[in-house]
């Protein structure tokens, strides 16, 4: 389900030389050799006056020797005034325009994405996330061109690299910074639109905070003209900059757009380091934070949120009410603690910044409402909850939030796996069980809540008392990118 997000997905080598490299040659060869030509008409000249008849007058003879060389000179520009531009012409029309999907590598897709934009390699420091960058050094200072705007196959968009003096004929040239993305999955899921953006949030705080004047959303090569809202709304908090989508509208299919400046990720958090991860959710909490009026001071002291996030239809709870009923009565015999019982899909963004901000324990089904967690406050507690099936059968992709705990330096508290559920007719461990299972509903055991509450609860007052004894502020106070 999430294979791409496995950390050691790298490139694939490019499988052929940048074809216009050789035109740059051949331009400098044809430069040197117009000087070349130049210079030795020059000496040439020189001896000229040497050989002329001693007959005329010499101011006559110095008029004709320079007018001479003046028209020779000329013609000697003009040639090679001409070649360039034919050399420039040729280089406009030697933009090579390959598919942004390779089929090639269709089958391997899932293995670091190397079928996008394919011949090209990334740029990958210790740590960092694996990015291209246009123009660069490794560009040999060339901009990213596109052409194509299908949105069902990939093979039908392509790309090239052009010098910004040679652009492809019919190009237009785009103004600013452009991010582009590629993602194998989708940018409506929470987890999945936020795994493709989190490397460019990681390159924003390295480059000075610079801010996308527009973005180009792939999908497998394919065109996408929306992601989720909160989504949206965590990229206009981060940047505080409206998301500009660009959808390619008005441009005809032999129209190529190339960028000024361009940023492609393909790899999603691939290669990121712990400590990068954590300074991107640290900047995308602080700043949805400032968005939403919530105040960066630590007024928390003493409290203890305790949060239901609801779903509602698949992987929600059987039976709210109970569930509810049994976390509330381990809340109430803690001091400071306060229940909240929240159904995602009924709040606006903000709402859900500042419900996680006053919330120290999420209790949650597994589910892209969880893609929330991170904008508690650091050290904050998960209690995850699946129904049955899960543990067997769904893959790594069922890690993916104790992962993004720890990315965000949040703390997972386990999760609860329902022995009961609907009845597979297959045996327990055959794929097509998934389909029945995955979003089937998650009942209670009521012993266990309340023990797990109980321990977690613990945990927390503990850990509030003492830092509130040390007088240690868990949240900073201000942006990295102010
Ligand atoms: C690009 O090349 C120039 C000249 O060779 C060099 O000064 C510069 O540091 C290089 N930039 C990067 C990012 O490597
Ligand atoms: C440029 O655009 C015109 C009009 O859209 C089209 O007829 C022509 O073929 C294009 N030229 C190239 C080189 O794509
Ligand atoms: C935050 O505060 C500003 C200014 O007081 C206000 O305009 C804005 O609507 C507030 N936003 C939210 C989400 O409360
Ligand atoms: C939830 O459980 C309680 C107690 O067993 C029961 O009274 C109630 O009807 C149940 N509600 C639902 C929606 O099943
Ligand atoms: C929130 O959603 C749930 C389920 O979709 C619904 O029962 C409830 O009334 C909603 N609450 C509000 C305040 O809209
Ligand atoms: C409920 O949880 C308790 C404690 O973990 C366990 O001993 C008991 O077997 C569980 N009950 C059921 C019905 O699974
Ligand atoms: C989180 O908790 C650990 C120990 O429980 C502590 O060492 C660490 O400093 C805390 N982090 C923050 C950001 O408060």
């Amino acid at each position: 389900m999430t294979k791409e997000l496995s950390s050691k997905a790298l490139a694939r080598k490019p499988q052929r030389p940048p074809p216009s490299l050789k035109f740059q040659k051949f331009l400098l060869y044809l430069l040197v050799t117009c000087v070349t030509i130049f210079v030795l008409f020059q000496i040439q000249s020189l001896r000229t006056p040497s050989t002329t008849p001693a007959a005329l007058p010499p101011t006559w003879t110095s008029f004709q020797y320079w007018q001479n060389l003046i028209s020779k000179t000329e013609i000697t520009l003009k040639s090679c005034t001409k070649k360039l531009d034919s050399t420039a012409s040729k280089l406009k029309e030697s933009v090579t325009f390959l598919p942004l999907k390779d089929l090639r590598y269709a089958h391997a897709a899932q293995e670091g994405h190397t079928w996008f934009m394919s011949s090209m390699y990334d740029t990958q420091e210790k740590g960092e996330a694996q990015y291209q960058q246009f123009p660069s050094n490794s560009s040999k200072g060339r901009l990213l061109c596109i052409k194509g705007h299908d949105n069902h196959d990939g093979a039908w968009n392509s790309y090239a690299l052009a010098w910004p003096e040679a652009l492809p004929r019919n190009a237009t040239l785009m103004k600013g910074l452009t991010f582009i993305s590629n993602n194998h999955y989708n940018y409506a899921n929470l987890w999945h639109g936020l795994s493709a953006l989190v490397p460019f949030v990681s390159w924003h705080i390295k480059n000075e905070c610079a801010t996308p004047s527009r973005w180009i959303l792939y999908h497998k090569g394919e065109l996408r003209y929306k992601m989720a809202g909160w989504l949206r709304n965590l990229m206009e908090a981060t940047y505080s900059e409206t998301v500009n989508i660009q959808t390619f509208e008005g441009f005809g299919d032999d129209e190529p757009l190339c960028f000024e400046k361009a940023v492609v990720m393909r790899h999603s958090e691939g290669g990121m380091s712990g400590e990068n991860l954590m300074q991107v959710y640290d900047l995308v909490r602080c700043k949805a934070r400032i968005l939403c009026n919530v105040s960066l001071e630590d007024s928390s002291e003493g409290k203890i949120g305790m949060t239901l996030l609801m779903r509602t239809g698949g992987r929600s709870f059987q039976n709210e009410s109970e569930v509810v009923r049994i976390f509330d009565g381990e809340c109430r015999k803690v001091e400071g603690c306060r229940i909240m019982v929240a159904h995602s899909d009924n709040l606006t963004f903000c709402e859900q910044v500042q419900l996680m901000s006053s919330t120290d324990i999420l209790i949650t089904p597994h589910g892209a409402q969880l893609t929330n967690l991170f904008l508690m406050d650091k050290n904050s507690s998960v209690m995850e909850f699946y129904p049955k099936g899960w543990l067997k059968l769904a893959g790594i992709g069922q890690f993916v939030y104790k992962w993004m705990t720890r990315w965000s330096g949040m703390k997972h508290q386990g999760a609860w796996h329902d022995p009961d559920g609907d009845q597979c007719p297959y045996s327990e461990d055959d794929r097509r069980c998934m389909s029945i299972y995955k979003d089937g509903k998650i009942g209670y055991n009521e012993t266990h809540f309340a023990e797990w509450g109980r321990n977690v609860l613990n945990e927390v007052k503990r850990k509030k008392t003492e830092e509130a004894s040390q007088g240690r502020l868990t949240n900073s106070h201000q942006c990295i990118c102010a």
